[in-house]
């Protein structure tokens, strides 16, 4: 990591037993809130896959800050991807497992077939969210150029199931 970068790491906050007791928390919100941080993380995020998408998709809620920073940084559109219930036109869901339960996400289609997307989120840990991300870019007959995500907890097996993936940080 370059020096810029490993300060940007240092102002991820661990914070213990949230939301819930046993659960390792990683709190971004001081690094967005440093300017120098959030500009080489962004540039961090993407720096793989320049010249190779045509917009970025961010996954809600999280991943719409880190998605719009760098949308704007790569002169590109935005797509996002939101749960279940909050888009007037979606024309895709796709469910997916949490610890407990199930979610869905959705997004609309707004964009010519093949449009190449790169799909961002703050935070690897299942896979689960990016895996559903990747099938409903896929359902919609668009192409997910890569997966990029700020911080990844390994060992919970996300990796294997997320193809594509770049990490800039990691547990
Ligand atoms: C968190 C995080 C990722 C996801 C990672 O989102 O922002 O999107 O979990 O977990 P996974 O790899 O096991 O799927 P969360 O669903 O808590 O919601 P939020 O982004 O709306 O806060
Ligand atoms: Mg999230």
């Amino acid at each position: 990591l370059s020096p810029a970068l490993t300060r940007a790491a240092s102002l991820i906050r661990e914070i213990p037993d949230y939301p819930e007791p046993g659960i390792l928390f990683r709190d971004i919100t001081p690094l967005l809130a440093d300017a120098e941080a959030l500009r080489v993380t962004t540039e961090a995020l993407m720096e793989p896959f320049l010249g190779t998408f045509d917009v970025v998709a961010g996954i809600e809620a999280r991943g719409f800050i880190l998605a719009g920073a760098a949308a704007i940084s790569a002169g590109v559109g935005l797509v996002p991807i939101r749960k279940a219930g909050k888009l007037p036109r979606p024309a895709a869901s796709v469910d997916y497992a949490l610890e407990y339960g199930t979610a869905t996400i959705e997004m609309h289609d707004d964009l010519p077939r093949g449009t190449r997307m790169l799909l961002i989120d703050d935070v690897l840990a299942t896979g689960g969210t990016l895996a559903a991300g990747r099938h409903l870019v896929e359902t919609l007959g668009h192409t997910v150029a890569g997966v990029s995500v700020l911080f990844e907890i390994e060992g919970l097996g996300g990796r294997e199931i997320v193809g594509d993936l770049h990490t800039v940080f990691h547990s």
